[in-house]
């Protein structure tokens, strides 16, 4: 077995980054993780418009370490009253993609999308200007059992829309089921999916051993083992359609050891050492790299990163708590032991 792997620098396709102290605190490191990530816009308020996107760009940068080589890909959050124009103006300032929340889905969510009709000729305007939709694939519906969001949204939703609008570039972002693989897989050439390291390496068991666990709470929420597997199989099938998106989702401790805990796990510090741990799990370390690393990039039609990552095969423990500001932030499986670990990253001539 080799005890170092060198890969092409990655990219996370899906990442919260948050504003302000949080930014501060978590940007080094996906900037020492990643060359790139999709910026998740569900702040508050949400980025709607193109200005407030290169103005959280801005922020982004300015807040960056000295000699760090990361580039933010801007994304607008949709709402049912965003302007069909503000595609192209979305094109023309290199924001690459909308994200589609259905209202109340999750965190920050309020503002989201009430009714899909609602939001058509943003959709066709989006198809047009060639800009990339991400979907959080989850219905709202408060009847339907919260394990059941993702392949339920898939039937009454999903379908439709990949239908309505073949030239669309779509993104079913964190797929966390059987259901959501099997259809990415089959649904052509200009529909993709992210998947997370913890939806590779949990199920839903991770959340009640040993008592609650709020660190493991996300959404969607972790799913049974079946699920895990059927996952674990595509995203180390080599299909380019699926590749890496942590959706990292940092949220101080204290308001997830909480009554009413946030959705989200922390995964910024350590996601490739999370994503290797589970493709070494499944003896497939060799397709990594492309996942990690490539077939974001070509679905996106956007440069492959010059540099490179090295892991190395070395047990280190994840610490328990990290500065967040003026609070905590507990990354998922602080204090537990990796096998791999990340220990250089070059950033390539280019870059
Ligand atoms: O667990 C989650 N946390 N899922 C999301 O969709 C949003 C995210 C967040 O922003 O905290
Ligand atoms: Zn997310």
């Amino acid at each position: 077995m080799p005890d170092q792997l060198r890969i092409a620098r990655p990219d996370d396709w899906h990442l919260h980054l948050r504003d302000g102290a949080a930014l501060a605190a978590v940007l080094p490191h996906s900037a020492r993780q990643f060359a790139r990530a999709i910026v998740m816009p569900n702040l508050r308020p949400p980025v709607v418009r193109v200005e407030q996107a290169l103005a959280y760009r801005r922020r982004i940068l300015d807040a960056l370490p000295a000699g760090a080589a990361f580039e933010p890909l801007m994304t607008l959050y949709l709402t049912d009253t965003t302007p069909p124009e503000e595609m192209r103006r979305a094109r023309e300032a290199g924001i690459v993609a909308i994200k589609l929340y259905p209202a109340g889905a999750t965190t920050n969510s309020d503002a989201g999308v009430t009714d899909l009709k609602r939001v058509a000729a943003v959709l066709e305007a989006a198809e047009r200007e060639g800009v990339v939709l991400l979907v959080h694939g989850e219905v709202t519906d408060p009847e339907v059992d919260v394990f059941d969001r993702e392949a339920v949204f898939i039937e009454r939703h999903l379908v439709g829309l990949r239908r309505s609008f073949p030239g669309l570039k779509i993104v079913l972002e964190h797929v966390t089921t059987k259901q959501g693989a099997d259809y990415v897989a089959e649904a052509g050439q200009n529909t993709a999916a992210t998947l997370t390291a913890h939806h590779l390496l949990y199920n839903r068991n991770a959340l009640f051993a040993g008592g609650m666990r709020p660190h493991w709470y996300c959404l969607p929420i972790l799913k049974r083992e079946e699920h895990r597997r059927a996952l674990v199989a595509a995203a180390t099938s080599g299909s380019g359609r699926f590749f890496l998106g942590t959706d990292s989702a940092p949220h101080a401790s204290a308001l997830k050891e909480h009554a009413s805990g946030c959705a989200g796990c922390y995964t910024g510090l350590h996601a490739l050492e999370l994503y290797a741990q589970a493709f070494d799990g499944a003896g497939k370390l060799d397709r990594l790299e492309g996942f990690a690393s490539f077939h974001g990039a070509d679905f996106y039609g956007l440069p492959r990163n010059a540099g490179t990552a090295t892991l190395r095969r070395e047990a280190w423990t994840v610490p328990e708590v990290l500065p967040f500001g003026e609070a905590e932030l507990k990354p998922l499986a602080g204090g537990e032991t990796l096998a791999w670990r990340l220990v250089a990253a070059d950033i390539g001539s280019s870059q």
